[in-house]
């Protein structure tokens, strides 16, 4: 379902200022995420997509401005206090890296075991529950290395729900991955919405994948939320800040980096 202002937000963005020295990378964004939607954050490689995700799961902290998480401003919070916050929240990282040296189980228990959970039934029961859900059942005995990019990538995804998150922030989760691929990973994204209620952010710049799986586009130009509104109102809009980001959007790919 499309946001509705009359909810309240799972996350509430407000005047959200960052900078890195002089390059002043957030200035003033607003923006709302609602419980069970799929928002696609558009935008130019380098323009503050992944820096303001890491605002929004409580991994960085805003130089000015504030966010709110079920009503609660975390802008301030102290580690100790951010703690239970980052629980709400999973995140697929680009390149979703796995830890090379442990198994698929043991990479989806690591939050699990990271969060004080020892007991092996119980580990094991969660990690096969989630493994369903990826439909990659019955491999947890497989190594990352011997496992394709795509299914590297559904481990991945199986790594961030298994700590029950409201919130799923996926960082080019396309990146790499061949259409057919891509598109059972969308089909990933959309179940986790519709069978799980999570809300899904995903940057990306696949249109094809936004325009499959978008409740919601929010396009960032200059640090700021420049437009959001439907892939439909995407589509026919006149701007031409969209209308270049959708035709020329193969050359926007994000070069690797390694912030
Ligand atoms: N931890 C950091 N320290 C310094 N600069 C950073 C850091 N993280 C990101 N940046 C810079 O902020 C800008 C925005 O980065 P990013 O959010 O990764 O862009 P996008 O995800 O939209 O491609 C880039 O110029 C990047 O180099
Ligand atoms: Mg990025």
């Amino acid at each position: 379902m499309p946001a509705s202002s009359s909810e309240t937000p799972l996350i509430r963005v407000r005047n959200l200022h960052q900078n890195f020295g002089a390059s002043r990378v957030l200035r003033g964004v607003d923006l709302d995420i609602y419980p069970n939607e799929t928002v696609c954050l558009l935008g130019t490689s380098g323009g503050g997509k992944t820096v303001l995700v890491k605002h929004m799961i409580g991994l960085m902290q805003p130089r000015q401005g504030t966010i709110e998480i079920d009503g609660v401003d975390i802008s301030n919070m102290s580690e100790r206090e951010l703690g239970p916050i980052r629980k709400k929240m999973g995140m697929m990282f680009q390149n979703g890296a796995l830890f090379d040296s442990l198994n698929v189980a043991q990479n989806i228990a690591f939050p699990l075991r990271e969060d004080g959970i020892t007991d092996i039934d119980e580990l094991n029961q969660r990690v096969a529950e989630v493994l369903g859900i990826v439909r990659l059942p019955g491999q947890e005995e497989k190594m990352p290395s011997e496992l394709s990019g795509g299914m590297q990538k559904r481990v991945a995804l199986a790594r961030a729900i298994v700590i029950k998150p409201q919130c799923i922030c996926y960082d080019e989760p396309h990146a790499g991955l061949d259409p057919i691929t891509a598109e059972s990973i969308d089909k990933l994204i959309k179940c986790l919405q519709q069978d799980h209620g999570i809300s899904n952010i995903v940057i990306t710049h696949e249109l094809r994948s936004v325009f499959r799986i978008a409740d919601r586009i929010v396009f960032m130009k200059d640090g700021k939320v420049y437009w959001q509104g439907s892939p439909d109102e995407m589509k026919s809009s006149p701007d031409p800040a969209l209308r270049d980001f959708i035709n020329g959007s193969d050359s926007h790919s994000d070069a690797p980096h390694t912030s």
